[in-house]
C-alpha cells in the first residue's frame, strides 16, 4: 500500500431483529439514509426465534453490531435486555431501538411514538390538539404511541379492544397523565372521531373488528399503523364510510427509522425521498 493511503474502514454494522423479518423494508430505508448522509454502514436482517432472542442479540451486540432495531415479537424482550431505558421506552415498556454505548452498555429506546407523530403532524399536516381520537387495539403498538399523542393535547382519547381488560390496564397505566376511556369494540360511542388509529394486528390477519355505526364522518382521518400493498381491511372499512383521509403506516415506518438512525449516527436523514421511493415500490 502506498505511504499515506489509509486502509478503507469496514462499514459499521446495524440491523433489525424480528421473527419473521424477511418482509422488512428497514434495510432499504436505512440504506437510502446512509447513502444520503454519507454514512459507512451496513444494515442486515436478523431472523431470531423468540426463545433465542436474548442470547443471539447479546452475541451480535458484543461482536461488532453497533445498533439494532427490534420488531415483532421481540420489543418487550428487548426492554428487559438493555441496561438503560429512555423515559419513552420505559413508559412504553417496549424497545424498538438498541444502541451500543461507548462504555459497552446497551441503551433501549422507542421511536414508534415519535415516528407516528412526525407522520401525522409533519407529513400529513394534522393538528392533534383538541381532536377526538379513537384507538383500536391495546397491545404493544398502542402502548408505544399513547404518550406523544396525549402530549399533543387531544380533547378525548378512547381505546377500544377485543379484550376489555387489556384496554383498561392500558388506561390505568396512563391515568397519571390523561383520563383515557377504555371499552370493547361494540361499546364505542359516537359522535364521529377526528382521528381513528388502527393499532390492532387484525389487518395482518385480514380481519376488521366490528364497530358500531356513526364513528366516521367525512372529516375523519383513518390511519392504519400496519402497512402493506393495497388496502387493508381497516382502510377498506374507512373508505366505505367516506372518511376524509385514509392512510397506512408507511410514513410512521420511515419516520421511526429516521429517529433510530439519528440515535445511532447523530445525523438526521431526510425522509421525503425515502417515503416517495417506498410509495412507488408499494
Ligand atoms: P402489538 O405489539 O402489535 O400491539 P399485541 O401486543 O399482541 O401486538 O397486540 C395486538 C392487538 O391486536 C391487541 O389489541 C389484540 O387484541 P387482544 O388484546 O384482544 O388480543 C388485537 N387483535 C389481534 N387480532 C385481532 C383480531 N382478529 N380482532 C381484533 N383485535 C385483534
Amino acid at each position: 500500500m502506498a505511504a499515506g493511503v489509509k486502509p478503507a474502514q469496514p462499514p459499521d454494522q446495524y440491523g433489525v431483529a424480528g421473527h419473521p423479518v424477511a418482509h422488512s423494508w428497514s434495510p432499504f430505508i436505512h440504506g437510502m439514509f446512509a447513502k444520503e448522509c454519507g454514512q459507512n454502514l451496513v444494515y442486515r436482517l436478523y431472523d431470531i426465534e423468540p426463545d433465542d432472542f436474548r442470547g443471539e442479540a447479546l452475541r451480535l451486540l458484543t461482536s461488532g453490531v453497533k445498533g439494532m432495531n427490534v420488531t415483532l415479537p421481540h420489543k418487550q424482550a428487548a426492554a428487559e435486555l438493555v441496561n438503560t431505558l429512555t423515559p419513552r421506552a420505559a413508559r412504553a415498556q417496549a424497545v424498538n431501538t438498541i444502541a451500543l454505548q461507548p462504555d459497552n452498555s446497551l441503551l433501549g429506546d422507542n421511536t414508534d411514538g415519535v415516528g407516528l407523530m412526525r407522520d401525522l403532524t409533519g407529513n400529513l399536516g394534522l393538528n392533534i390538539a383538541g381532536s377526538r381520537i379513537l384507538i383500536l387495539g391495546a397491545g404493544g403498538a398502542t402502548r408505544g404511541i399513547l404518550e406523544p399523542l396525549i402530549e399533543a393535547g387531544p380533547a378525548a382519547v378512547v381505546i377500544a379492544n377485543r379484550t376489555l381488560s387489556r384496554a383498561q390496564t392500558l388506561a390505568a397505566a396512563f391515568a397519571d397523565i390523561y383520563a383515557i376511556d377504555a371499552c370493547e369494540f361494540k361499546a364505542v360511542a359516537g359522535p364521529p372521531y377526528d382521528l381513528i388509529l388502527n393499532a390492532t394486528s387484525a389487518s395482518l390477519q385480514g380481519h376488521m373488528p366490528e364497530l358500531p355505526p356513526g364513528l366516521v364522518s367525512e372529516e375523519s382521518v383513518c390511519y392504519d399503523l400496519a402497512y402493506s400493498k393495497g388496502h387493508t381491511p381497516f382502510t377498506l372499512w374507512a373508505k366505505s364510510l367516506y372518511a376524509a383521509r385514509v392512510c397506512k403506516g408507511w410514513g410512521m415506518l420511515v419516520e421511526q427509522a429516521a429517529e433510530s438512525f439519528f440515535i445511532w449516527r447523530g445525523v438526521r436523514p431526510h425522509t421525503h425521498s425515502v417515503l416517495e421511493a417506498l410509495t412507488r415500490k408499494t
